[in-house]
């Protein structure tokens, strides 16, 4: 097990808010975490150091910056243990899920078909899907979740029939932070002839991903996540399906050639759906995010993690005025809500505390019908938050009251 306290030294922000008397204290680890110096350092080393173009130059700093930024390829590959022809550099997770949606959709799903899903899932999950089912005139169905939240392998395999032709899940909820079973629910999908899709933006940066034995169809996620840049994801997709779909958008680099009649002969997978100059320092800082998760590991990262969510939910649980939604989880995710309060006016009130934390839906609308609220509070850890973090959450929470947000407010 890591020192937290050493751990915390790695990250400017975490380093400056232990310098400073005012309370900084971050749980919003699901909507971005924070930086540790090496990745930061990784993007400044671009931009002062090379600066060019990859897969471009015939010259030896453009050699130099795309045997690296190759380098992270193979470093993805390894990390979820994939081959590394199989890793596709995106925007982010939204990126990927339009892609896979757009390229498979396009071409794999007609009219009747039918693409399953969860009600807990985010919108960059789903969205893409909702377009695919209204041009395919195909058809979107749920799997039944139980009343808090989860997706059982009972209830899975009962809505899992021939017409389900793609799953797409989020392997961690973003919003209940649901472990979901998925290598037993890809087993079952293919057993039906269908693909499976994972959204892994709040599962790979906390626990091994493993997509060969978990034998999924393609899993999409963000650096930023994962200790990693802004602007850069993933998506993995086993190499004969990427080879069968389109790109969803076109461009230099993708292409081996094309001519003035309008013929296009694209490159082969990944770099078919590489159109365009990527965020390259992005890239290279992705490196450095998975050098730094790797020297710590999964075993701890994940210890840790499920430890601060005991200590914080154990001491919540306590309270009367707190509804916790999600109790059971085996993740980061802690969500809640402080009764008669809105979220929002508890997380302004959690601010001037120097808590921070996201309020309101996450992005899972439709989830908010099956939780019977309108929005929640959602506490995200990460391995580098104390237990002293979470003392002054409980502290907040306990003492918190309507009143006292308002005086906050008005
Ligand atoms: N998808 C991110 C979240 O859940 C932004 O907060």
């Amino acid at each position: 097990m890591f020192e937290v306290s050493k751990v915390r030294q790695d990250f400017p922000l975490l380093k400056k808010a232990g310098e400073s008397n005012k309370p900084l204290i971050y749980l919003d680890n699901a909507a971005t975490t924070l930086k540790p110096q090496s990745v930061i350092d990784a993007v400044t080393i671009y931009y002062t150091d090379y600066s060019v173009n990859i897969h471009r130059g015939d010259y030896d700093l453009s050699y130099q910056v795309s045997d690296y930024y190759e380098k992270t390829r193979k470093a993805v590959a390894s990390f979820i243990q994939a081959d590394v022809n199989e890793v596709v550099f995106t925007a982010g997770a939204s990126a990927s899920l339009n892609l896979v949606a757009y390229g498979y959709g396009e071409k794999y799903i007609h009219e009747g078909d039918v693409i399953l899903s969860t009600e807990s899932e985010h919108a960059s999950s789903i969205l893409p899907w909702f377009r695919v089912a209204s041009q395919k005139n195909a058809l979107i169905e749920y799997v039944p979740l139980t009343e808090d939240g989860m997706i059982t392998i009972e209830n899975f395999r009962n809505a899992m029939h021939y017409k389900v032709k793609v799953v797409v899940l989020a392997h961690i909820s973003n919003v209940l932070g649901y472990v979901v079973p998925i290598k037993e629910l890809t087993e079952i999908a293919h057993s039906f002839g269908a693909i499976v899709i994972v959204d892994g933006a709040q599962s790979v940066p906390h626990l091994q991903t493993r997509v060969k034995d978990w034998d999924i169809d393609f899993l999409a996620f963000s650096a930023h996540k994962m200790y990693g840049p802004t602007g850069v994801g993933v998506l993995y997709g086993k190499y004969k399906l990427l080879d069968s779909i389109e790109p969803y958008y076109l461009g230099g680099g993708s292409n081996a050639r094309f001519d003035r009649c309008g013929n296009i002969t694209l490159k082969n997978p990944p770099y078919k759906f590489e159109a365009g100059t990527p965020a390259i320092e992005a890239v290279l800082g992705l490196k450095a995010a998975i050098d730094y998760i790797e020297s710590i590991g999964f075993h701890a990262i994940e210890e840790r993690e499920l430890e601060l969510r005991k200590y914080l939910v154990d001491q919540l649980k306590k309270m009367k005025h707190i509804k916790l939604y999600n109790p059971n989880a085996t993740s980061g995710i802690v969500t809640l809500n402080a009764i008669g309060i809105p979220s929002q006016d508890a997380a302004i009130y959690l601010n001037s505390k120097g808590i921070m934390v996201r309020a309101g839906n996450h992005c899972a609308k439709i989830l908010l019908d099956v939780l019977k609220t309108p929005d929640t509070i959602r506490i995200s850890l990460s391995f580098y938050n104390t237990k002293e973090e979470c003392d002054a959450v409980i502290e907040a929470l306990r003492e918190i009251t309507l009143e006292k947000c308002i005086d906050l407010i008005f």
